[in-house]
């Protein structure tokens, strides 16, 4: 275990008192500017920790937890999480964005929870969403695009993710085909997209961009074991989910400016995990077996039936 983890197993269990810098480096067996050196580091990845002058250190209650203050301390943004709501528990934190957004909630409206009771994924799926352990987000966006490239939003936002958690945690992922993010071929996150079109415009009023991530989640139910990881089960390390809620929303803004031209499409296809595969497709009620072959620029899967017939499916599952 290393030096920062020890000195913060000790503040942990001190949560809310204060320890003096003596005692932590007396029982470490080191020295007091290493302890100092330890907790500047700790603050560096967000954990709030007092210093009081001949008290000690202190880890606030509201270290490690989600809330507008840790979030908003990463965020780079212009609009994206500016609004910021967070949750203890909720339904659905799509459910909730989608009310907002109905009642005219504004772009960049972020809803967060620490828990969801009805976490839901595509196709009728749910998502599971334990308390504490995952991240749990709903982003209001409205951007001025044609109808048309509305596909796109999910392939914008996978790629965004996936940047955030190589910056935050340093993992490459992959992406499944349309919406999953996957590590060593398990799940880590989904990604839900429901977007509204104007009845007198005909455009695009808004979509709301739901983002669940397994997180610090050290173990999973029966149903899903052999199929869902974690950022901790992938790094052994816990993450600082405030950090990269903010690292999402984030490289999320400047992904979304990209969205008519297309340009982070490349990407997407980089980090495919389907290009070059052979998958049964569950598509409508249809299931059938092709080559996937590439991906086109709405985010479409390029695919060849086993007549050699292409076809661009704008949605499916992916069976195997
Ligand atoms: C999927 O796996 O098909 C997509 C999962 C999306 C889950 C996120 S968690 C935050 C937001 N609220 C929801 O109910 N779903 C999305």
């Amino acid at each position: 275990m290393g030096l920062k983890t020890r000195v913060l197993e000790i503040l942990e269990n001190n949560r809310g008192r204060s320890i003096s810098g003596n005692s932590i480096a007396n029982s470490l067996g080191i020295t007091r500017s290493a302890v100092w050196k330890a907790v500047v580091d700790l603050r560096r990845e967000g954990y709030i920790i007092d210093a009081v002058t001949n008290r000690g250190y202190c880890l606030t209650g509201e270290s490690g937890l989600m809330n507008e203050r840790s979030i908003q301390g990463f965020l780079t943004t212009e609009h994206l999480g500016r609004k910021l709501d967070v949750f203890k528990t909720i339904d659905s934190t799509n459910n909730f964005a989608k009310s907002l957004a109905q009642l005219g909630g504004e772009h960049g409206h972020t809803i967060i929870a620490e828990q969801q009771t009805v976490g839901r994924g595509r196709a009728d799926k749910s998502f599971y969403s334990p308390a504490n352990q995952g991240i749990y987000m709903s982003v209001i966006v409205r951007p001025r695009i044609p109808v048309a490239c509305s596909p796109r939003i999910t392939a914008c936002t996978a790629v965004a993710v996936a940047d955030a958690i190589k910056d935050t945690a340093g993992i490459e992922c992959g992406i499944k085909w349309v919406n999953d993010i996957f590590v060593h071929g398990k799940k880590l996150c989904g990604i839900l997209t429901e977007a509204a079109v104007g009845v007198e415009t005909g455009e695009l009023d808004y979509a709301v961009i739901g983002i669940g991530i397994n997180a610090n989640n050290a173990e999973f139910p029966d149903e899903i074991r052999d199929t869902a990881t974690s950022l901790f089960f992938e790094s052994r390390r816990i993450i600082n989910r405030a950090e990269l809620t903010a690292s999402v929303l984030n490289h999320l803004e400047s992904r979304l400016k990209e969205l008519e031209s297309g340009s982070f499409m490349n990407e997407y296809r980089e980090r495919s995990i389907l290009i070059g595969k052979r998958a049964r497709i569950l598509s409508g009620d249809r299931v059938t077996e092709y080559d996937c072959t590439g991906i086109d620029d709405n985010g479409f899967l390029v695919v060849r039936d086993m007549d050699g017939n292409e076809e661009h499916l704008s949605t499916g599952t992916i069976l195997t």
